[in-house]
């Protein structure tokens, strides 16, 4: 029988009510549903709803449901339960130690407000969970950045080789966006973290609930302050949506980095067979799957953002159907986040960089076109036509087939006779990097210092998490 059988008289017709029913996927919500209502529990027997020793005997049975039916999701969905909140609420009455009591758990409550509350516990806890693997991610960049601190890679512009970094900054430049993403989580959870119970389906809760009790017992900050807002707000899932998919977004470029790496035309980097895949049919073939995978899933992440945003968009308040369409799209995006996130770390630790052949493509492609340039001016020349003189030699290198390091000084000298003998020192991979040690730089007094400030904040996050 549904929660609202007193007005009806006729059954739902069976499509109405699978189209209708949610417990196929809310049944995600149960602990949150139970953590809830225990809760409320406490707050209507101080509103004098309940006995104290009613409240006990609803509590311990709530305690019991979670236990016999968590973590057994394909028999609650059995149950042929409305939701998890009639399903919850229908195990109680049936529970032995309660019985008819169960039937006034849901005084002076709303399912829209009580969706709203569940739904929140499960955004923070998720949030915390994202934080954590974004954590972990980032210490597998770090250490990636510490084992190549030295290791030299072209750096790209237009995908055209444009100056020599560090692969050590490299790994920092996504450390930085990650670090983003984790204060756009926590920002998110910050907002969050609001008790909607007690706005009831709309108005607010008819019983003399103390919210403020109510929003401590379930760890919230504060309760939400309008009721017409609290049960159709869900700007918190909107934006816990955003910030993932902006996470994913930079998981996919570094994806996309790491794929054009470990083609054979660059080849500066192996992929371990723990996270490659082989093809059916060409037998050569070492496939990146888990980096295609994650640069592959922004799509449906993105996608969650914006069906939800849609969803919202024409709503009149408060309350309506269409906001149980909230679930789905949020449980898929942070459940696939999170395998990206979990995966990037496998697929970091195993990568085997081929120095040599990184190193020799840093120095191709007239990567230190801008040293030359840079000589010159401390020769003098001003900038505009030192640019010009470089790329003189560079037309020149590439008619012979040269670097600039191999061209000899006297036809370097026909190009401009202020250059002079000390020009190679200067032009040198290595000396190009000395010079740009100044902070955010790749050169590798900078990147050492980079990195022991990365490894600094998250040595100092891991210790508030762990409250020291
Ligand atoms: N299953 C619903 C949801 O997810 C719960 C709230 C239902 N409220 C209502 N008045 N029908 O949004």
């Amino acid at each position: 029988m549904p929660l609202w059988s007193g007005r009806f008289s006729e059954a739902s017709d069976p499509l109405f009510k699978r189209f209708n029913d949610s417990l196929r996927f809310d049944h995600r919500l149960l602990k949150q549903d139970i953590q809830g209502s225990i809760a409320w529990a406490a707050a209507i027997e101080r509103a004098g709803v309940l006995e104290s020793h009613e409240r006990e005997r609803i509590v311990i049975a709530l305690a019991e449901i979670e236990k016999r039916w968590g973590g057994d999701s394909a028999r609650i969905v059995e149950s042929g339960a409305e939701d998890v909140h009639s399903f919850v609420e229908a195990e109680l009455i049936r529970h032995p130690g309660v019985g008819d009591l169960g039937k006034k758990l849901h005084t002076g409550r709303s399912r829209n407000d009580q969706v709203a509350t569940d739904l929140r516990l499960w955004v923070r806890d998720e949030l915390d969970s994202r934080l954590a693997e974004l954590r972990a991610a980032q210490a597998a960049l770090l250490a990636l950045a510490e084992r190549e601190i030295e290791t030299i890679i072209p750096g790209y512009t237009h995908l055209q080789r444009a100056q020599p970094i560090l692969l050590s900054h490299w790994a920092l430049a996504y450390f930085e966006m990650l670090d983003r993403d984790a204060s756009r989580l926590a920002d998110a959870r910050r907002r969050a973290n609001l008790c909607p119970l007690g706005s009831g389906a709309l108005a607010g809760s008819a019983y003399p609930i103390d919210r403020a009790a109510l929003a401590r017992d379930l760890g919230f900050d504060a309760p939400t302050a309008n009721s017409l807002d609290a049960v159709s707000d869900r700007d918190f899932v909107v934006e816990s949506l955003a910030a993932a998919a902006l996470c994913a977004v930079h998981l996919s470029r570094l994806a996309e980095d790491l794929i054009l790496y470990t083609s054979g035309e660059f080849a500066f980097v192996e992929l371990s067979e723990r996270v490659t895949s082989g093809s059916s049919l060409m037998p050569q073939k070492k496939n990146p799957d888990a980096l295609e995978l994650i640069r592959g899933k922004v799509g449906r992440i993105l996608g969650a953002h914006t069906a939800l945003c849609t969803t919202i968009k024409g709503l009149p308040l408060a309350y309506n159907k269409d906001l149980q369409a909230d679930k789905a799209p949020l449980f898929d995006a942070m459940d696939n986040l999170s395998r990206c996130l979990r995966v990037l770390p496998v697929v970091l630790e195993g990568m085997k960089i081929d120095r040599a052949r990184c190193l020799a493509a840093a120095k191709g492609g007239y990567s230190n076109a801008t040293d030359l340039a840079d000589y010159l001016v401390s020769k003098g020349v001003p900038f505009r036509e030192a640019h010009e003189l470089a790329g003189k030699a560079v037309r020149l290198g590439l008619s012979r087939g040269q670097a600039l390091e191999d061209l000899p000084l006297a036809d370097l000298q026909k190009i401009d006779p202020r250059i002079q003998q000390d020009v190679f020192a200067r032009i040198a991979l290595e000396a190009g990097m000395a010079k740009r040690n100044l902070m955010g730089g790749t050169g590798t007094e900078a990147v050492r210092a980079a990195l022991a400030r990365a490894k600094g904040a998250e040595a100092s996050s891991v210790g508030r998490k762990s409250g020291a």
